[in-house]
């Protein structure tokens, strides 16, 4: 061949040119496979995997080595079938509740949730014709009552973000399951498959943003569905592949890097949340702290029994003097970072009604708890009695 044939097929791994060849090396950490198509065989296998793309790699829109890793890892964490690894938390969302609706349905959710998720169902999909009901999640009653006819989804988010509101996901799938036709899509982001599975509680899918304890990190911005075979396929096929919400082979192999360390990462949260919600729950300038582990949260009885190991890392704190005291603490923190997101090794803090609740008008916050005097607090894995500290000195300045 000459030089330019060259330049592109030498060695080529795969190249038939220049003959394909089986790697040697044992990689004790998987490769990255960071390119967007496979070789196929012949003619037939390019036939036969576009009709089975979850049985072989084709395109990477529709699958990839490390996504696959990714998937199988998650479907084992979460007990489930089958999984789908999605570019972020939202796309996981958005494509699993997809999978499930149509024009002309109705979705009952919780009146605390994500507030990106809310916009999903308030400002989207409204526009497609699904109406919604909001209801507290947290009260069984108003989830059996708020279902119609036409409901076809029950979406819970459970700890729920901010207030960290624990809905029981086994009473609700009963609830549920005395209807047809209507699946129940839990997010769990906040509990990571370490503390919860909603799977093992009746719920049809559970998503998680593993942009967060997932990841653990703050380096991948990522999502993951799981559920039975048929429902994954379908949210596969084809809303992800429409969509195109797929994750990026290196993304899934950070994500993998990073949820090797999940289990020692979520003792250390939950011990250290503990420590700082009861240390919180005592200072005279903090009116409440909303933590599921704490005896005073009033859903803490269903976080005992639906949670195992602990209660997480995140919590939400009215301070007391509003929006100006809450400026003080948040400008003068000096561990923990001023940021949205959670679930990172190191702490941080926002402030919930203009950050990640932005998309709710003011009247729907303060009915969802949710005050302009709130800071979440999403506490990491540095020595505990520093970031006890570091409140203590920004709480005495204000
Ligand atoms: C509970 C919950 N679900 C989903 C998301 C969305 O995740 P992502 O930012 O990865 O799209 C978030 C983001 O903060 C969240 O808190």
């Amino acid at each position: 061949m000459k030089i330019n044939t060259d330049l592109l097929h030498a060695y080529q791994l795969h190249a038939r040119l220049s003959g394909s060849y089986e790697p040697q090396a044992m990689a004790h950490i998987s490769p990255i496979y960071q390119t967007t198509t496979y070789v196929l065989e012949d003619f037939d296998t390019a036939v036969y995997l576009n009709q089975h793309v979850d049985e072989g790699f084709v395109y990477t829109r529709f699958g990839s080595p490390n996504c696959d890793e990714l998937e199988k890892k998650i479907a084992h964490l979460e007990h489930a079938e089958a999984a789908l690894a999605v570019a972020s938390g939202l796309g996981a969302i958005s494509t699993a509740v997809m999978s499930v609706v149509k024009a002309g349905d109705h979705v009952v959710f919780g009146d605390v949730i994500y507030g990106c998720s809310y916009a999903l169902f308030a400002k989207v999909l409204t526009q497609l014709g699904v109406t919604y009901t909001r209801v507290d999640t947290t009260n069984v009653q108003e989830v059996a009552d708020a279902i119609k006819p036409n409901t076809s989804l029950v979406y819970v988010e459970t700890p729920a973000n901010p207030t960290l509101k624990i809905s029981d996901i086994a009473a609700i799938s009963e609830v549920v399951n005395q209807h047809e036709g209507i699946t129940m899509i839990v997010d769990s982001t906040f509990a990571s498959p370490y503390l919860q599975n909603p799977l093992d509680l009746g719920a049809d899918l559970v998503v998680h943003s593993a942009t967060k304890y997932l990841c653990g990190h703050g380096t991948v911005t990522a999502g993951v569905i799981a559920g039975s075979k048929a429902r994954i396929d379908r949210c596969r096929m084809p809303y992800l592949q429409c969509f195109g919400a797929v994750l990026d082979p290196f993304a899934a192999w950070l994500l993998m890097q990073g949820m090797k360390t999940l289990g020692v990462r979520m003792e250390r949260h939950c011990s250290n949340a503990m420590k700082v919600a009861q240390y919180l729950e005592k200072h005279p300038k903090v009116d409440k702290v909303y933590y599921p582990g704490l005896e005073s949260h009033p859903t803490h009885e269903i976080a005992k029994k639906q949670m195992h190991g602990g209660y997480g890392g995140m919590m939400s704190v009215d301070i007391k003097g509003g929006m100006d005291a809450v400026r003080t603490v948040m400008n003068n923190m000096k561990v923990f970072s001023l940021a949205t997101s959670l679930g990172n090794v190191d702490s941080l803090i926002q402030h919930s009604p203009s950050m990640s609740h932005f998309d709710m008008t003011p009247e729907e916050r303060h009915a969802a708890s949710i005050f302009d005097g709130q800071v979440r607090l999403s506490i990491g894995i540095e020595d505990v009695d520093d970031l006890i500290a570091d409140l203590e000195q920004a709480l005495a300045l204000i």
